[in-house]
Formats: structure tokens, sequence, C-alpha cells
């Protein structure tokens, strides 16, 4: 809902209303030659002597009589996606632009492009003053286009990115903690955080045992929303607020980004803003584990035997694979309530990465409609997700020989699977669970996407959940 003093606002490169926007004509290249056609004289040669033509460009202003600029016209290859003119913006002049030929798309497919506008322009500014340009291009959004879906999920997505931007210095644990109350108090939920020693009181003892080490006490963040009538859905994200493999320590390289790895918790927060904005009919619990996996004499070490919040014993073959032992407990507590649908977003392992690259989150699944759904939104939302199999073969990976499971499998072939399988041991088999392992990172920028912090599969989260609980 787009309220005065709601927390979801419009981007400000989105405007509802404007005086006299230019035109801005984005036809598929098949069109480009009518269009063209239909321009006067001076125009045509423009068009001509620019280079459009010849591909070597995409997009072009037009001057009128004046110099300024009177008309823009894009070009795309096929059916739009969201990011086929994301880039647009960053490299137009300011004004404010309307799209001049609407009627050549779907009102879904406006809506796309101007999520895509929005997103592109998105700067990570907590420590460094945006260029000027920044906003400067803005787009009249067409009517009929749900603005009020763009607000949110351009909001969660730039809340998404800011967490996860933040580098752990000023997003541990406390940090963690303070953005989940933030959330919590705009959205009038509930929230509890259980922290230190009484997490062993509580029982919640891998969750203590990854973090203890750090200076900021591990915890685990509980927010609740919702009416009670309505079915249960719990999101489960992996808050390690900076990972440094703990005892097994990681190298150089494979520490540098790792502020990125509560990119999991992100993500739930992310979602739950949605969730709470769209009303959806159901009852929604958060729990986020917050943890630094840090080097201390009181930092857990591999061999560690330790019995979980389940009740069965976890041997530790690496302190690195963390995720999982935090994600156990919280999952453990998440079953106990049965719920309709339980979810978790981690940024669980490197195999994920080799097995489907950075851009695809993995997705687990014990529930095949589930999985199918969440498929078929992920590519009509332009936010995919590829489902592995949670492949039973491989679960004599995990024995141990002096507990009941052990945490990181020697050798580590097939990775994201022994992962999941790991997080399996932990739901009760009667409640749907979907498990997503994801980069939450983009290496480099692509349009739409700057390099950085990014949302994974939450959009497609949301359709999925809006499908199934948008009505009473
Ligand atoms: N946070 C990492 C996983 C990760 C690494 C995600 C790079 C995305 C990019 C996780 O805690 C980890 O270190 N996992 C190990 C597990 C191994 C020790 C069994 C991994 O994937 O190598
Ligand atoms: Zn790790
Ligand atoms: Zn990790």
């Amino acid at each position: 809902m787009l309220t005065k003093n709601s927390i979801i606002k419009l981007p400000g490169t989105l405007v509802l209303q404007a005086r006299s926007p230019i035109p801005l004509y984005l036809l598929e290249k098949n069109q480009y030659p009518k269009w063209h056609k239909a321009q006067n004289k001076a125009a045509q040669n423009w068009l001509r002597a620019s280079g459009l033509e010849a591909g070597s460009k995409s997009f072009l202003a037009i001057p009128g009589a004046n110099g300024a600029i009177d008309r823009v016209v894009a070009l795309y290859e096929k059916k739009p996606t969201p990011w086929q003119l994301a880039d647009l913006p960053k490299n137009l002049a300011g004004g404010v632009y309307a799209i001049a030929n609407e009627k050549d798309f779907t009102s879904r497919q406006l809506q796309d492009l101007c999520l895509g506008w929005a997103l592109g322009q998105y700067q990570f500014s907590r420590y460094k003053k945006p260029s000027q340009a920044v906003n400067a291009a803005k787009l009249l959004c067409p009517s009929g286009v749900d603005t009020a879906h763009i607000a949110s999920a351009a909001s969660a997505t730039f809340l998404v990115r800011d967490l996860i931007n933040t580098p752990a210095n000023d997003m541990g644990p406390d940090g963690l903690e303070q953005a989940a109350r933030k959330l919590a108090d705009a959205c009038k939920a509930s929230i509890k955080v259980i922290a230190g020693n009484d997490l062993l009181k509580k029982n919640y003892p891998l969750i203590h045992a990854v973090g203890r080490a750090a200076a900021e006490p591990p915890r685990l963040i509980d927010i609740e929303w919702g009416n009670p009538k309505y079915k249960r859905v719990t999101l489960v994200g992996k808050g390690v607020c900076f990972d440094t493999g703990g005892l097994d320590i990681k190298s150089a390289d494979g520490m540098l980004l790792m502020k990125k790895d509560m990119g999991g918790a992100a993500h739930v927060l992310g979602l739950a803003q949605m969730i709470i904005a769209a009303r959806l009919k159901l009852r929604l619990r958060v729990l986020i584990p917050a943890v630094e996996n840090s080097i201390s004499s009181n930092a857990f070490r591999p061999s560690d035997i330790i019995r979980a919040r389940k009740g069965i014993t976890v041997e530790i073959g690496n302190t690195d694979a963390e995720g999982r032992l935090v994600l156990a407990d919280a999952l453990t507590e998440a079953c106990a309530q049965n719920p309709d649908l339980l979810i978790d977003c981690a940024t669980l392992t490197g195999a994920a990465r080799v097995a489907l690259g950075t851009d695809l989150p993995a997705l687990f699944c014990n529930d095949d409609k589930i999985a199918e759904e969440l498929q078929k939104e992920s590519i009509i939302c332009a936010d995919p997700l590829w489902r592995m199999p949670l492949w039973e073969g491989y679960r004599p990976m995990l024995d141990s020989k002096a507990a009941d499971i052990n945490n990181a499998p020697a050798g580590g072939y097939g990775g994201a699977i022994t992962a999941a399988l790991f997080l399996k041991e932990f739901i009760d088999p009667k409640v749907p669970w979907a498990h997503i392992d994801m980069m939450a990172w983009n290496i480099a920028a692509k349009p739409g996407r700057p390099q950085g912090g990014e949302a994974m599969g939450m959009r497609a989260l949301f359709s999925l959940l809006q499908n199934r609980y948008g009505h009473a």
C-alpha cells in the first residue's frame, strides 16, 4: 500500500504525473523502419547519421528545433524483459520521460519496464556521495500498472542490496538486529531476540557455537506478523555477518566477499517487507540466526561434537560449513510450529555457484508442486531459480564415525546437494520446505543489476506466496 507514512515508497526515478514528459519510443527492431519513415526529414537524417540503424547504438535522443531533446527512440531485440531498457536512464539527460507507444505492451511488460528502470539506478551511498547524475532521468509510470507492487519490489530490493553492501563493521550481529527491529517497527510486527548465553539456556547450541568467538554475541532474531487465523509461513535466513571460515580459515580471496554471508537474512527481511506491504493472508514468522564466524580462543573447532537443538549430535568436519549449523537450530524451531510452508534463503555453498554460476540460485524442495510453481514464477518474474535434487544417494557422505552426522563431507563433490541434505535432517518431513542457496551478489554490473549485493529469487518467492495466500 502506498500511503504517506509508509516505508514503501515509489523510487525517485519513477513519477505518477508529469506536465510535458519527453516521449520515449520503445521499438522492437523490426518496428523501426516503419517508425523511421514517419519521422520528419531532419529527424530521419539525424537517425541515419547517428549509427542507430547500424546497430552500434541501441537508443538515440532526437533534438527539436531549439536543440533540446524532443523525443527518444530505443530499440530492443525481442520481447522486452525488465532489463532490456534498464541501462537507458543512466545514459539519458535529466528530465521526465514517458513511454509513447504504451499500446505495444501488456500492462505486465510496462510494469516490468518501470521496475527495471528503477532497479538499475540504485547506488550504495552510505559511505560515499552518489554521483550527481543519479535519479536524473525519471519515468512516468503508465496508467494501469501496479505501482504499489513496483514500489514494494524496488524498495525490498534496495533494502536487500543496502544490507548486503554494508560492511561487517556496521552490519555485524548488532547491525543486523537493528535492521530487523527497524523493519519490524515500521511494519508493526513483533520482534524477539535471544542472544549470547541465553541461546544455550533456550537450547540453540549450534547458533551459539558458531557465533561465540565474535565480539558481538550471536543471536536468534524472531519476527512475527499477521492474523493468527491464517496459515503460517516461516522464513529462515542465514545471517552470518562475516564468514572468516573460523579455524578452518578461508583464503584471502575466499574471504574477501564474506560480508555478504548474511545475504539470506537480507532476503527474508526484504521478502517479509513485501508480504506485509501486500498484506498477504498468512501468518508470518521470520527467523534469523545472526552470528559472525570468527576466530578466537573460544572458537568452536574442527572435530568438536555438539548436540543440536533437535537432539542429534553433529561432528564439526569444517568450521567453514557454519551456515548449515546455524540454520539447523533455526529450522528445528521453525518446524516445531508445523508451518504451511517453510522457506530458507542462504549463501550456503561455493559449490552451488560452481554448479549453476553466480546468477542462478539453486532451489531444493521436498514438494514437487511448490518447486514447479516457484520455477515457473521465477521465469515469469525474470528472477530465475533452478531446481537441484535432494539426492538421497549422497546422504552417506554426511555419516560420522563419532556422531550422528558430520557437517562437512570430505572431498566436496556435490557440495550444494550435501549441504541441502544436511539441512533436510532438521526438517519435519510433513512440512513443505524450499531451500534456496544463492550468491546474493553481482560480480559485475548488468543492466538493472549494479555490481554488489543483489536480491535473487525474492520476487519469484513473493509471486509464489501471492498465488497461494493472496486471497482469503
Ligand atoms: N559462506 C560460504 C559459502 C559461499 C562461498 C557462498 C562463496 C557463496 C560464495 C559457506 O559458509 C562456506 O564456506 N561453505 C563451504 C562449505 C565446505 C567447507 C563444506 C564451501 O562452500 O566451500
Ligand atoms: Zn563458511
Ligand atoms: Zn558462510
